[in-house]
């Protein structure tokens, strides 16, 4: 009885090692290949569920010895096909099985997003006129969005209602408005100065369809001596014309903001009803496209610029705002949420 066990047991190992060896090594040249390996080994009759048949009949105290031999066998045979496996499908896409006479699938391109194409649109008018891009960081700090601009301290706009800030500190925000790259560009440059700063602002607003807490602004800046509200004036009906038609008509209405003096509200003839009154101008007429006006001295001075020698005009306006007149987007929400049949209408030469 000793003697038999101890053939047994010799046999058992050295069958359990000579597969060990075996599938160290295994080849094949297609998934039929391996399939028969799999049947060679693992299949209910295979050489490693033999094995594990055979067990049943190995004395009590070699069990443990033996048992975990084969299981390891059988995990690494597993491990060995399936990586064969995974080999061979690999090969496989890269190989002969390829057609390379299909026709290819079509690629859909892509196509830029309304408020690039206007803001494009926007920089391309303006720049005939030598306006070069400037542009400025979005976290910002209050002296850049509002102390330099001539916000007194109690001014609205910087109160929390209005303007996210960032971390607790009252002097980190998001800026509130592109005015700030006014400021960037006069403390960075010596006039004459002719900078258009596009770019996405933030407010705290609660989201609809028409407002939202970011959209986009575009800025204009020109200093030099002798620039008058007449310059200004002749820019901006240029500009409405290029961008609404030759037919567009401009009025600017008196305002106020605390960077310029005098300041204006500009209005264009609506472009839908041509000026004869609908709902869209809400039967006036003229709808509003954007803010304006003469440099206040105050401004030019805290930003290190001669306000006896240099004068300026600045105007800023919405990029959605003027998306919606081109366009007739009713609902300001459907520019932020990337819904493919939305974007897919807009198609332009910018
Ligand atoms: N910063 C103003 C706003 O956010 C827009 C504006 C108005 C910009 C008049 C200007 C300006 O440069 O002159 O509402």
């Amino acid at each position: 009885m000793p003697e038999e066990i101890s053939i047994q047991k010799r046999e058992m190992k050295e069958r359990i090692r000579k597969i060990a060896e075996e599938i160290k090594d295994l080849h094949a040249e297609s998934l039929e290949d391996i399939e028969a390996l799999r049947i060679k080994y693992l299949s209910k009759k295979g050489e490693v569920s033999m094995l594990f048949n055979e067990f049943r009949e190995v004395p009590n105290d070699l069990k443990k010895e033996v048992g975990q031999m084969l299981n390891k066998l059988k995990n690494e045979t597993q491990e060995a096909i399936s990586e064969l496996k995974e080999k061979f499908e690999e090969l496989n896409l890269s190989n002969d099985k390829l057609d390379l006479t299909r026709s290819a699938e079509p690629i859909e391109l892509g196509t830029r997003h309304p408020l690039s194409i206007v803001k494009n649109e926007i920089v391309e008018i303006f720049s005939r006129l030598g306006f070069v891009v400037a542009e400025g960081p979005e976290i910002e700090d209050d002296w850049h969005v509002f102390s330099a601009l001539n916000f007194p301290p109690e001014h609205p706009a910087r109160d929390m209602q209005d303007t996210f800030f960032i971390a607790r500190n009252p002097d980190v925000l998001l800026r509130t408005h592109t005015s700030s790259v006014q400021t960037r560009t006069m403390t960075s440059q010596k006039p004459p100065i002719r900078v258009l700063c596009p770019g996405r602002v933030y407010r705290n607003e609660a989201i609809s369809y028409r407002a939202h807490c970011f959209f986009h602004q575009v800025e204009g800046l020109y200093i030099d001596k002798n620039v008058s509200f007449a310059d200004l004036k002749q820019a901006l009906l240029y500009f409405a014309k290029e961008m609404f038609g030759e037919e567009t008509q401009i009025r600017l209405r008196p305002s106020y903001f605390p960077f310029t003096e005098p300041s204006a509200e500009m209005d264009i003839s609506c472009n839908l009803c041509g000026g004869k009154g609908c709902p869209f101008c809400k039967g006036t007429g003229w709808v509003e496209i954007l803010g304006c006006g003469m440099v206040d001295p105050n401004v030019l001075e805290s930003c290190g610029i001669d306000s006896k020698e240099y004068t300026g005009y600045a105007f800023g306006m919405g990029v959605e705002r003027i998306t919606n007149l081109k366009f007739q987007v009713k609902d300001l929400r459907m520019f932020s949420e990337n819904d493919i049949r939305f974007l897919n209408q807009f198609k332009s030469a910018y």
